[in-house]
């Protein structure tokens, strides 16, 4: 493993400047969770009006879930937990400390006023009940229907670049700037699992998405053959221009669902998966758990991200539901009861560890 060149600054100093920045990172999400709701709270009172002077059925917001201070509690010790783990990972040279500091500025400062400018017409679709509602110029022949979806309330879901250019910001704000750290948590088991028993030579990320996985890997084995496949033409632009900004070889990106990838059998030695399987019906979740063990190497292993489930905090349960409702997840629900380990385990593999981190759920587990 090749590890970048430290800050060079005292350590107690760079862990505070991380964690200053992190928590700088949480309070703006918050700012803006708090901003947000109050614009579209004022938006829709005057559609309420309009509707009532039109006599038509005034339309609703989704009622929110109170969070209680004890959920708050659990929730800042929860990531108090994760910002320690990602911090002592890095120490320890798992990944270069600079990676604790990468976030998307130029992206940001692009993009912060269209989050703002996006939030009209989320707030429409939202009281009207549209969640499959996509412009007429965006092409959905092709795609899976369970995929056709304004997943969080997307405009234009996965099919846009507009939407690809928002999407990291957008997990962001929700994450409260922590998506990344979550991200992180995937690199330690690959690392200690793989690279300490073989060399590695080529890892897949399925559901590349924007490339966010891909850039951390990128960065914390610039060895290693990277490939990248999601559904999203959009999407995967978007991860080429984010990729193609950092040194060493560009991953290879390409669009396939998770359900057929298009690689021999028994391909990579690893394989890495961040944010999917919450977004998939159930009866989906077995053949791409299927797809991944066939192209992965026997004795590989495969680490999979994704959201917390009950079993993780049952104190969160009912915070869990809520998210599915008020960001439109539609197989949220079930996916917060669902085992994936046992999916692998079907697949011919072993579990070698499950974890849990802040608002994530981590499950690894080797071919045999
Ligand atoms: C929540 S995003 C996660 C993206 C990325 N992994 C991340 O960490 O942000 C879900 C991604 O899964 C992709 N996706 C959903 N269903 C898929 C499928 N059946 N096959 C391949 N990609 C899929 C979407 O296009 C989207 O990019």
């Amino acid at each position: 493993m090749q590890i970048a060149p430290s800050l060079n600054l005292p350590a107690s100093f760079e862990e505070a400047a991380y964690k200053a920045f992190q928590w700088s990172k949480n309070y703006f999400g918050v700012a803006h969770k708090f901003a947000s709701t109050q614009a579209s709270s004022a938006m829709v009172q005057l559609w309420q009006w309009s509707d009532q002077m039109l006599g038509q059925q005034p339309r609703q917001l989704p009622g929110g879930v109170p969070i209680s201070t004890t959920t708050m509690a659990v929730v800042k010790a929860r990531y108090e937990h994760l910002l320690d783990a990602d911090w002592q990972d890095a120490v320890a040279g798992y990944y270069p400390k600079s990676l604790l500091f990468d976030n998307p500025w130029a992206d940001f400062v692009q993009y912060y006023p269209l989050v703002w400018a996006d939030l009209v017409s989320i707030s429409d679709r939202v009281t009207h009940k549209r969640f499959q509602d996509f412009a007429a110029d965006v092409d959905t022949e092709g795609y899976p229907d369970y995929y056709v979806q304004n997943f969080h309330h997307q405009t234009n879901g996965y099919l846009s670049d507009l939407s690809a250019s928002l999407y990291d910001l957008q997990v962001e704000l929700l994450f409260g700037g922590s998506a990344d750290a979550m991200r992180r948590r995937i690199i330690r088991p690959l690392v200690d699992y793989v690279a300490r028993f073989s060399k590695f030579q080529r890892i897949l990320d399925v559901a590349c998405g924007t490339g966010r996985t891909l850039r951390l890997l990128r960065q914390s084995l610039p060895d290693v053959q990277l490939v990248g496949t999601d559904l999203s033409p959009a999407y995967l632009r978007k991860a080429n221009q984010l990729l193609s900004e950092l040194p060493g070889e560009l991953p290879q990106l390409i669009q396939a669902p998770g359900e057929a990838l298009p690689f021999t059998d028994n391909y990579f030695d690893a394989l890495t998966n961040v944010f999917l399987f919450h977004e998939l019906p159930r009866a989906v979740r077995q053949p791409v758990i299927g797809e991944m063990v066939r192209v992965t190497k026997p004795g590989g292993v495969i680490v999979i991200c994704d959201s917390i489930q009950i079993e993780d905090s049952p104190e969160l349960q009912e915070s869990m539901e809520a998210f599915a409702q008020i960001f439109h997840e539609p197989y949220y629900r079930d996916y917060i009861r669902d085992d994936l380990g046992a999916y692998l385990t079907a697949a011919g593999c072993e579990v070698l560890e499950v974890t849990s981190h802040f608002m994530s759920r981590y499950t690894v587990a080797r071919k045999s």
